[in-house]
């Protein structure tokens, strides 16, 4: 049997600094509650996510094409074999702007295109990963019964309806809360259905990472994380947060945000 932490997106900042510390195997980054290590770390991105660290945990480092469905249920088949045991997932997808989309300021410049693009991205896609996903966690409860698994996904306090003093962003508000609706959704179903998975809709604060670059000006130094400080929060996160068939919406500080 091994016991798995798949993370998709691997060619985020925050979730090469996952993927580390998964490597450097710190407790209780490999051990939980029941005990059970992981004993392999499967990653997924686009172009192929380069080897880290040498270490006892194995790492497999698989190519997705584009994240378009045929291309997700291609490597999900990869995974989904009778002797891996998925623990923690984390899907860490998302944008923000790119060379041609740049967050709207105002009502005149939302376009079709960015609102497409940034749903595309950000909602619609790890979407799919849970839809095709939900067959593997139903395979493992069958084979290993109540093993609890985590699974992390990346969303932001600026999709918070009832924190949204500022305004702007709307591509990206809207993505994000469109996500944690489709989250909170799931997490009904999987409550019904395989209650050992738990959800949580994540936000790492704002952390030093080619999303966030051209918006850290107006940061303070003390409030601009290291993707390894978020990363050891999150880690800490999932080993105090309990299987209990709710969505969490939670902070880097494992504080709870509003809807
Ligand atoms: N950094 C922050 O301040 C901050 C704050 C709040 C929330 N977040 C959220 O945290 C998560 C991780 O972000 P990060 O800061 O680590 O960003 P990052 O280093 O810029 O990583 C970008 C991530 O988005 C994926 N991605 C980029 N373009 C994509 C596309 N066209 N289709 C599908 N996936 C695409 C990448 O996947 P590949 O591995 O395939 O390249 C990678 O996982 C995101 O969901 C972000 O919204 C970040």
């Amino acid at each position: 049997m091994t016991f798995s932490a798949l993370i998709i997106g691997a060619n985020s900042a925050i979730a090469k600094a996952l993927i580390n510390q998964l490597l450097q195997g710190n407790q209780p980054l490999t051990e939980d509650s029941t005990g059970r290590h992981i004993t392999e770390i499967i990653s997924i991105s686009r172009t192929d996510n380069e080897p880290l660290l040498h270490s006892p945990v194995i790492h497999r480092r698989l190519q997705v094409q584009d994240y378009s469905e045929a291309s997700i249920t291609e490597v999900i088949n990869q995974i989904n074999t009778e002797s891996t045991c998925l623990r923690m997932v984390f899907i860490c997808n998302g944008i923000l702007h790119d060379g041609n989309l740049q967050p709207e300021k105002n009502i005149g410049q939302l376009s079709e295109f960015a609102l497409q693009r940034v749903f595309t991205v950000n909602t619609v896609t790890p979407t799919l990963w849970l839809k095709h996903l939900f067959p593997v966690f139903d395979r493992q409860k069958k084979q290993h019964g109540n093993t609890p698994c985590h699974v992390v996904v990346f969303s932001a306090r600026i999709g918070s309806i009832g924190d949204n003093e500022l305004g702007g962003w709307y591509s990206y508000r809207a993505s994000k809360a469109a996500l944690n609706m489709v989250l909170k959704t799931m997490a009904i179903e999987f409550r019904r259905r395989i209650p050992n998975v738990k959800l949580i809709a994540f936000h790492p604060g704002t952390t030093d990472t080619p999303l966030s670059k051209p918006f850290q000006k107006s940061v303070s130094k003390e409030k601009l994380f290291s993707p390894e400080f978020v990363a050891t929060q999150l880690l800490k996160i999932i080993d105090e947060t309990p299987v209990d068939g709710e969505l969490s919406y939670l902070d880097w500080d494992n504080k709870p945000i509003i809807w």
